[in-house]
């Protein structure tokens, strides 16, 4: 079982951007946490962080044949990026969307999700425990 993490533009920022909003755990302490998650359930597990929305295409694109699910949380894109959406829909790889902060009670801007409608699952507003509930869900989804 391999699930794929792909976090957009700016994740790697965690702990140091709007750390009232993101928190102030880093980006290594997201990976950390769902490696140990992964090492605990047995799967397998890629992280993948981008700021450039082509590269997450090709992500997810190379993504096909190779990974059982997909974990993205696709950050200021999740907002404007059909590429992404196609992509998801193009490779048919089961994906959990995964937002830190609660966007439902944020900027109007942020309540538009491309991805949404393709996801099985969106997780909002848990922090990094998000990206394990995620896997959850995935695994649950997998196991039918
Ligand atoms: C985010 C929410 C997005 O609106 C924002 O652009 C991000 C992070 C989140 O994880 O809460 O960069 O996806």
């Amino acid at each position: 079982m391999k699930i794929l993490i792909i976090n957009g533009p700016n994740i790697n920022m965690l702990g140091i951007r709007e750390p009232d909003i993101y928190g102030k755990e880093t980006y290594q302490t997201l990976i950390d946490t769902v490696s140990n998650y992964a090492v605990k359930l047995g799967i397998d597990i890629e992280c993948y962080q981008s700021n450039h929305e082509g590269d997450i295409v090709d992500k997810i694109q190379a993504a096909l044949g190779s990974t059982d699910g997909i974990v993205i949380n696709p950050a200021a894109y999740t907002h404007t990026s059909i590429a992404i959406l196609d992509a998801l829909k193009s490779v048919g790889v089961p994906a959990v969307e995964v937002h830190i902060s609660d966007v439902s009670k944020r900027e109007s801007f942020r309540q538009i999700s491309f991805i949404r409608d393709y996801c099985i699952k969106t997780i909002i507003g848990q922090g990094l425990n998000g990206y394990c509930m995620a896997i959850d869900e995935l695994l649950e989804y997998l196991k039918k």
